[in-house]
């Protein structure tokens, strides 16, 4: 692997800045470390909470045109479960994010320092799953309530804290200002964008929860622009989610940018050979441009 790759976030340091996304492969220690294997800089947990939680009936994803719709409904074995798959990952010395969330501030600080105690280098606040009730998005729409979950939750541990904000608000900047302001390490954007599809024979909605997050390509240029206008207004990394599917979107983030990019639904379409060949076009692409590291090409689409 090229030191050309190798970057750092809010003191993780990652081989090369690709990371595996919250949601996908992300439940049990086998399958996050086949993607530390198959070459990602960093791993994200599948979202978990105090209590373990069935989530909602099939389907929970379906394949539209421009990418996967999803409504799992946060299914997770509870936090306190998560040890022993840690212990897997654990052995591989990649960092380790563990994706949590909380129907209350008291309760994502609750989860916050289990996921401590099981091994986690770094968590992520989810308040952006755009359709469970009283948690995710209807938390990270409100400045106010993002402060309280990040005030609370940096009160009770001494990790780096990543906030997983939502593109489903009118102002996304203020909400990662709030964010940064309380002592948020890193900023990830964007979670998926609230949708539904209909199966117009049946006339039904395709999920069982009507209304899911879609995510993909048609996600992309939103992401870009939410990371654009995030980057010039915080003084953390910000890491790039959302429709990155081969190494040009992978460095369009960047540009934008993104110190790390997060990898999810493209491993549906291409497979876990997707962090290589991101990878290796980034090297390629900085190598060729003249830079000595991949942290050189992190908002140069800024000076624009
Ligand atoms: C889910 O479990 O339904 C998705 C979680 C999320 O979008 O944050």
């Amino acid at each position: 692997m090229s030191r050309r790759l190798a970057t750092e976030i809010a003191g993780l340091k990652l081989a090369n800045p690709t990371m595996l996304a919250a949601g996908v492969l992300g439940l049990t220690g086998s399958s996050l470390r086949k993607v530390v294997e198959a070459g990602a800089g960093a791993v994200v947990t599948k979202s978990l909470g105090l209590k373990p939680r069935e989530g909602y009936s099939n389907p929970t994803v379906v394949q539209v045109d421009c990418g996967l719709l999803n409504a799992m409904g946060l299914p997770n074995p509870g936090v306190s479960h998560f040890g022993e798959e840690m212990r897997e990952v654990k052995e591989t010395g990649v960092p380790i994010i563990v994706s949590i969330y909380g129907f209350s501030s008291e309760e994502f600080a609750k989860a916050a320092e289990v996921a401590v105690n099981v091994g986690a280098d770094a968590l992520e606040l989810n308040v952006s799953c755009p359709h469970v009730e009283e948690t995710g998005a209807e938390i990270g729409s409100d400045p106010e309530l993002v402060t309280e979950v990040v005030r609370k939750v940096k009160n009770k541990v001494d990790k780096p804290v990543f906030v997983k904000l939502t593109p489903n608000v009118a102002n996304i900047v203020e909400v990662a200002k709030a964010a940064v302001e309380t002592g948020a390490e890193a900023i990830t954007a964007i979670n998926t964008v609230r949708a539904m599809a209909i199966e117009i024979e049946t006339t039904r909605p395709l999920l069982a929860n009507k209304i899911g997050g879609l995510s993909g390509p048609a996600i992309k240029p939103i992401a870009v622009r939410c990371v654009y206008e995030i980057y010039r207004e915080v003084d953390v990394p910000v890491i790039g989610c959302g429709g990155i599917t081969d190494w040009r979107d992978a460095v369009e983030f960047m540009l934008a940018g993104a110190s790390a990019v997060q990898i999810g639904t493209a491993i549906a379409f291409k497979g876990l050979e997707v962090f290589k060949s991101v990878t290796r076009g980034i090297d390629a692409y900085v190598r060729k441009k003249g830079f000595g590291s991949v942290k050189d090409i992190v908002g140069l689409a800024q000076n624009f």
